[in-house]
């Protein structure tokens, strides 16, 4: 089914959820920039696509964020006692992948490059922007803190699966 029920996620949400993982994946390939200064394979070839995949993460993580609204009446219930935990880790997740690709685009702006998206120029070349540059500064930390949400979000999903053995996984699969 593509919408989501009590019993777990619609098509929509799972695939939302597993295209996203993977692309965030790859963004996270970024960090092997500080080896090398990315002169390396990887540098050279998976996190070239860092800035157009980062958009396309933009315009997901907002198109996600308002199906997830459209369908928060019908998502699986989470155990009552751990509801606002589950829900506020959840929404952090939702803050920081839509704050990361803004950051980056002030970055990318500010230092005056412009922003190009799968060869089509989104902002073009200009001069040197300091608030933007400030802003676009809270990149790198937004992009660990990123990094340590997802760890703790895997370990909760395989300790649901492994040690209660309570079908969360299952509901996403
Ligand atoms: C969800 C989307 C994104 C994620 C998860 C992400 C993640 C990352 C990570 C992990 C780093 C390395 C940080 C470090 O080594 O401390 C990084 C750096 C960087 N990102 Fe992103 N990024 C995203 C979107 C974007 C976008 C849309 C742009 C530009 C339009 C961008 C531009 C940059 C730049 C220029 C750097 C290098 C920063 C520096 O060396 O100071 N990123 N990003
Ligand atoms: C970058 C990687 C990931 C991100 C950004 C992410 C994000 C999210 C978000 C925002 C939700 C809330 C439901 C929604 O709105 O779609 C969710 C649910 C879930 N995720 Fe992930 N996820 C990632 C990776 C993973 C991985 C690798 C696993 C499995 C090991 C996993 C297992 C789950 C499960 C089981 C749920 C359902 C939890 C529940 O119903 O309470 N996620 N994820």
């Amino acid at each position: 089914m593509a919408t989501d029920t009590q019993d777990g996620y619609g098509l929509v949400s799972k695939t939302f959820h597993w295209v996203m993982a993977l692309l965030v994946g790859w963004q996270f390939l970024k960090f092997f920039d500080r080896i090398d200064e990315g002169e390396h394979w990887v540098g050279q070839t998976l996190v070239s696509w860092h800035i157009s995949i980062g958009v396309l993460l933009l315009v997901m993580a907002v198109t996600r964020f308002g199906w997830a609204l459209n369908q928060r009446g019908q998502r699986p219930l989470n155990d009552p006692a751990m509801d606002f935990y589950i829900k506020a880790g959840h929404g952090l997740i939702y803050a920081t992948l839509i704050l990361l690709p803004l950051t980056g685009i002030m970055l990318m702006v500010g230092a005056g490059f412009g922003v190009t998206a799968f060869g089509v120029e989104l902002i073009a070349k200009g001069e040197k922007i300091g608030w933007a540059q400030s802003l676009g500064s809270l990149h790198s930390p937004l992009a660990w803190i990123l990094a340590a949400l997802v760890i703790g979000h895997i370990a909760m999903a395989l300790f649901h699966q492994f040690v209660r053995r309570d079908g969360t996984l299952d509901r996403m699969l």
